[in-house]
């Protein structure tokens, strides 16, 4: 959601900012902007609504951009309408378009201001006009007021405008005064800060920069910034420099390139057994479930009383997931929340609860709120995320990383799988403490663990028959994707992955609960999918699936290997290798990734970035 760049060096600014932008593509974007500066000069900026070579060819791929410091922006609208006049970078004087800007102050932002309005109206009496409808403009002239209020400098003046502002921001700053830096601020939006020789970088996430270093700075929350060629120093709210820690980042440049498949979302769908296999051997050590490294000890797990897991989109699927398989193996009870309703609900919560945050991204803002609420009344939180160094992980008490690599295309594929993997691994581990499982069981469920990567693979090798029956239905109105029990949280990943990125209107439905109104839907030719994967269930959702048939519908059922009675039943079979029925998600997912990616793929649409989507929804 909304991308930031900055480089401040030797080299020209603007094809660099380009680059990173085109790396953040896949949080969303509707316009795009570059403020770039040569030495003393006064600085240009250029806008362009749409995809992100309207800008690239504005500036000739950046080229015809003098300049070695500079900012760069896009937009996922959230204040006012996807315009030029909307677009970012914003500035402190009384211009709103492009060309050379006299003002003190250019900035671009990402994030919410909640109090921008009596923020605008204070400036108004000051004499400030407006041009857009942004916040962002709001809080670029509320600098630029206490800079020349109080005649102080960019990291104060930025620091009495975070103690004025309410809401969630990362801010990317140019002052007239001070060429060749760039000051920047967050609080609750991601940003960070990468150094190399003579050259600093700011992104809003890793793959922007990994091309020129893997040194990197995360900005905490409430500091500043302030960057020029080869130094970036930090700052507290009080004005004091603080010092942070460089994290190197461990992933390989080509991670985060497509590396030859023609849509990062494909790509991805095959790096999941290697996805699953690195996030459980970081979990599995000499036949044995180690959860030291996330700090949750026997003892903890000992301790718990309940379980509350909370997520957002594909990550509360994995949270159903993993509810189904911890209730079973663990007999405790588990209730999983939307992190977004997760405020809403007067939940008991205590040191005897667990609640798992799950997040690839670690910025979503629902999760993140919810994080804090449940520290807030005395719950144990654990996070589990991807995002290595992100504000999720930094906050929760105890972190299991999943080690999916990074993750590009929006429709999350790899990361889903990991977090199914690592939870899994995690129940497992609790069945064994808690007693609910025994040392053979606990042998056998490891084993069947490890053997996950390899049978993904082998549902990847039956890809062809899907990208074939994925144009049969690309023309599709509705689908229905039902199942019952784990089968029915397996459905819900299905349908978002279907509706996401083709545009079909899909809907998830606990196979038995068809008949309580959803099935004066179903007419002739409706598609729909039953996932059929639990033994004791497969015989009832057949029979629901029956009932769809018999008024017209055209049924497809994923089933284990074994299974052949489903093939009697439906019209298209698709078989996934048996394994133990509580990790069977981790199989059962993979067709339903392939037909939503060929599916969209079939109706010629934008598979990795899906319209009014982005990647980390960092706004509530
Ligand atoms: O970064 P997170 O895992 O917290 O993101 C949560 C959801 O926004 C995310 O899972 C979303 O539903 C997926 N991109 C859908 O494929």
């Amino acid at each position: 959601m909304c991308g930031i760049v900055g480089y401040t060096g030797k080299k020209q600014a603007a094809p660099i900012l380009l680059d990173g932008l085109r790396r953040l593509e896949y949080r969303g974007y509707d316009s795009a902007g570059l403020a770039v500066r040569a030495g003393n000069s006064l600085t240009e900026v250029v806008k362009a609504t749409g995809k992100l070579y309207h800008l690239a060819d504005k500036t000739d791929q950046g080229r015809s951009l003098p300049g070695t410091c500079g900012i760069g922006h896009t937009r996922w609208a959230t204040h006012g309408d996807p315009s030029l006049i909307n677009a970012h970078p914003h500035v402190s004087g009384n211009c709103s378009g492009s060309g050379k800007v006299e003002s003190d102050v250019v900035g671009v932002h990402n994030g919410i201001i909640e109090n921008y309005g009596e923020l605008k109206e204070k400036l108004l009496r000051h004499g400030y006009q407006f041009y857009s409808d942004t916040d962002t403009e709001v809080v670029v002239k509320l600098v630029d007021y206490y800079y020349k209020k109080y005649r102080i400098g960019p990291v104060d003046a930025i620091t009495r405008t975070m103690v004025r502002v309410r809401g969630s921001y990362a801010l990317a700053l140019m002052f007239k005064d001070y060429p060749e830096e760039i000051f920047a601020a967050r609080k609750d939006s991601p940003l960070i800060i990468g150094t190399a020789e003579n050259a600093v970088y700011l992104a809003s996430d890793v793959p922007a920069i990994l091309k020129y270093t893997r040194s990197v700075y995360y900005i905490g929350n409430l500091q500043v910034a302030r960057l020029s060629p080869g130094c970036a120093k930090f700052f507290d709210l009080n004005g004091d420099e603080v010092a942070l820690p460089v994290t190197e980042i461990t992933w390989d440049a080509e991670a985060a390139e497509k590396g030859g498949y023609e849509h990062f979302m494909l790509k991805e769908i095959h790096e999941q057994p290697a996805a699953v296999r690195d996030t459980l051997n970081s979990l599995i050590k000499e036949g044995r479930i180690d959860l030291t490294a996330a700090g949750i000890t026997d003892e903890i797990i000992r301790s718990l009383s309940q379980i509350v897991i909370t997520a957002c989109g594909s990550a509360w699927h994995v949270g159903m997931a993993a509810q189904y398989v911890i209730e079973d193996m663990v007999e405790i009870p588990v209730r999983v929340e939307l992190a977004s309703e997760f405020r809403y609900r007067s939940m008991p919560l205590n040191e005897n609860t667990l609640v798992i945050v799950i997040s690839q991204s670690g910025e979503t803002a629902d999760s993140l709120a919810a994080l804090r609420l449940a520290k807030e009344r005395g719950a144990i939180t654990l996070a589990v995320v991807n995002v290595v160094g992100s504000t999720i992980a930094r906050e929760a008490d105890h972190v299991l990383y999943t080690l999916a690599g990074p993750e590009i295309a929006v429709a999350t594929t790899k990361a889903y799988s990991a977090q199914l993997a690592a939870l899994d691994a995690f129940a497992v581990q609790m069945a064994l403490v808690k007693g609910t499982v025994s040392r053979e069981q606990y042998g056998h469920m490891i084993e069947e663990l490890l053997g996950i990567p390899d049978k993904i693979g082998r549902v990847l090798e039956d890809k062809e028959r899907l990208q074939w029956f994925s144009s049969k239905i690309a023309n599709a109105h509705d689908i229905f994707f039902i199942g019952r029990g784990l089968d029915y949280a397996i459905s819900l990943e299905g349908s978002l992955k279907m509706k996401e990125i083709s545009y079909i209107h899909s809907e998830a439905y606990a196979a038995g609960e068809l008949k309580h109104g959803t099935i004066s839907l179903i007419e002739k030719n409706t598609l729909v999918i039953g996932v059929l994967t639990q033994s004791r269930m497969i015989e009832k959702t057949i029979a629901n699936m029956a009932e769809c048939k018999s008024r017209g519908a055209y049924l497809m059922g994923i089933t284990t290997n074994g299974n052949f009675a489903v093939e009697d039943s439906v019209n298209f079979t698709v078989y996934i290798p048996k394994t133990d029925e509580h990790f069977v998600s981790s199989l059962a997912v993979v067709p339903l990734q392939l037909l939503g990616y060929y599916t969209s793929v079939n109706r010629g649409l934008d598979v990795d970035k899906p319209r009014n989507l982005a990647k980390s929804v960092t706004v509530e």
